[in-house]
């Protein structure tokens, strides 16, 4: 292709668009997020939009759906001039968006969730419950998703959370569905449902708009494709016909970086041991979320967990990190030496540090900058004779800022504002450093664009080669295979297999973690 990156590029001979947005500018202080930004909505097409942590995917998509109602351009849909003040009215005229960070309230029940705002009523004018819950069991069925739809939205796991966000949007009469990253947290089989789903809407005639980092799932879904980068429009593309690495090179401006080459690194001592560690269930004290768990990880190595969603990857971390001592029994060793750990205050002392996978409500404070979300989980780093010292948590956070490229005006950038990707990177920043001995990274990459994910890629290598012991949770398989030295499989909160990196292959690994195998 022969492209130049100052003149966008169009598609030729394309249906006419549902809808246009043309020269949309939006401006945040001191950031220019879309500038002068061209975009179309097919009817029955798939528009995948691309582009790196920060290149504005989701800013320009909240502003055809009425989050933000403050822009320069036009909106266009069916060919009129459209200016909604907010996403009720973007909602009335039929287009919905699902967004990348989650949207619900946690206190209200699933059903209440879905039909926020838009409660079916009966005869009397009053809100329709038995009606309400019947209509979300219905849409949730489609996903196989069997809770009950009373249960509050605080009680469901982020993949969970993340189908009753889909929910929300199927369950009225959408002529546009947008979705920026709905994959994050999805198991594979839920995947592959939303997949059947958009096909289904699709050949309704329903326009989709698909935000992605995934290449294979561009490859699979997507009819056109559209570059975003630095807030500029770089090319709307016929998807069969751009390669991907085509794409990646459009995103970038320049060609893909090198590819991620794992190092050996000597092994040290054994820092982390659990010892027949199990964690009961909440709800049904009769039942196991991890069972009978025996690993460890020595200093320098990089040890992978994989299994599918619901396996208790995430539930063995927070047990591991003191989350809930009171369902726990078994040893945890430091360093050889057995310890005990009733809170996560107990584990960071310990040297143990937790990365989560639901960074929103986890990970940071969104209201504060950068600088103070860092230095949040160690602030001794940047105390002087008692006091917050302004200047060291300003150097740690530049350093972090510059090493991980998290795209931001300055340190002092409240994190709410970041772009989803960006704001991931600042979790990694908080706890690396609290100069763990022990990291858990739960999706360590989740929602993080191609070249960034190299970037992190590096740096838990250079953490292991640092004499750091690092246990990952990832349900890609390609890369838990490219980062780790060693990989356990779970399943139902039992290990399942275990193999090291010469024994490496995706079907022995898949093979193990799925139910079916256990005995
Ligand atoms: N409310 C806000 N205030 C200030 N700046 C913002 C705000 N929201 C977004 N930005 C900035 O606008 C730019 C574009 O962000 P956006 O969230 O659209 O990126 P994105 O392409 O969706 O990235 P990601 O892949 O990480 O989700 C970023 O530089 C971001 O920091
Ligand atoms: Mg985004």
């Amino acid at each position: 292709m022969n492209q130049s990156a100052e003149r966008p590029h169009t598609c030729p001979s394309t249906p006419q668009p549902l809808v246009k947005a043309r020269r949309i500018t939006k401006r945040w202080p001191g950031v220019v997020a879309l500038d002068g930004v061209d975009f179309n909505i097919y009817a029955g097409k798939v528009n995948a939009i691309v582009g790196e942590n920060g290149a504005g995917k989701s800013t320009l998509m909240n502003i055809i759906s009425g989050t933000y109602s403050e822009y320069e351009g036009d909106v266009l849909l069916d060919d009129v001039k459209v200016c909604f003040r907010n996403t009720s009215e973007a909602a009335r005229c039929g287009i919905s968006m699902i967004h990348q960070e989650l949207n619900l309230v946690p206190h209200l029940s699933i059903a209440e969730n879905i039909y926020l705002g838009r409660e079916p009523v009966n005869r009397l004018g009053l809100i329709d419950y038995r009606k309400m819950h019947a209509d979300a069991a219905l849409i949730l069925n489609r996903f196989k998703f069997t809770e009950d739809t009373h249960k509050l939205v605080s009680e469901l796991r982020v993949g969970q959370q993340q189908i009753v966000e889909i929910a929300k949007a199927l369950a009225f009469d959408i002529k546009v569905l947008i979705m920026d990253e709905p994959t994050s947290s999805l198991s594979e089989n839920e995947t592959q449902i939303l997949f059947e789903q958009i096909e289904e809407l699709t050949s309704k005639g329903v326009g989709i708009v698909y935000i992605t980092h995934k290449m294979d799932e561009l490859r699979r879904l997507a009819n056109f494709v559209t570059v975003l980068r630095d807030g500029k429009f770089i090319g709307e593309y016929k998807a069969d016909g751009v390669s991907t690495d085509e794409i990646i090179r459009l995103m970038v401006g320049r060609d893909r970086k090198d590819l991620f080459v794992k190092r050996k690194h000597p092994k040290g001592e054994k820092a982390l041991e659990l010892i027949n560690f199990s964690m009961r269930d909440t709800e049904n004290k009769n039942r196991y979320k991890v069972k009978d768990v025996n690993l460890h990880v020595a200093a320098g190595e990089v040890l992978g967990i994989y299994g599918l969603m619901g396996a208790g990857r995430s539930e063995l971390f927070e047990a591991i990190f003191g989350v809930h001592k009171q369902l726990c029994s078994g040893q945890i060793r430091v360093s050889g030496k057995n310890i005990t750990i009733k809170s996560p205050k107990d584990a960071i002392k310990n040297g143990i540090a937790l990365i989560p996978e639901d960074r929103k409500n986890d990970g940071l404070v969104l209201g504060m900058d950068i600088g103070c979300n860092i230095s949040l989980a160690s602030i001794k780093h940047v105390l002087k004779f008692g006091f917050l010292h302004y200047p060291s948590e300003e150097a740690v956070a530049e350093s972090f800022r510059e090493k991980l490229s998290i795209k931001s005006h300055s340190c002092r950038q409240i994190v709410g504002n970041l772009s989803g990707g960006n704001q991931q990177k600042v979790v990694l920043s908080k706890w690396l450093l609290t100069n763990p001995k022990v990291l858990l990274l739960d999706e360590p990459t989740r929602g993080i664009d191609i070249n960034a994910k190299n970037e992190i890629y590096k740096l838990i290598d250079e953490l292991a080669a640092r004499s750091l012991a690092v246990v990952v949770v990832s349900s890609e398989l390609p890369e838990i295979m490219a980062i780790s030295d060693r990989i356990i499989t779970i399943c139902n909160g039992c290990i399942t297999g275990e193999f090291t990196s010469d024994q490496f292959t995706e079907e022995a690994i898949l093979k193990a973690s799925l139910p079916c195998h256990q005995s």
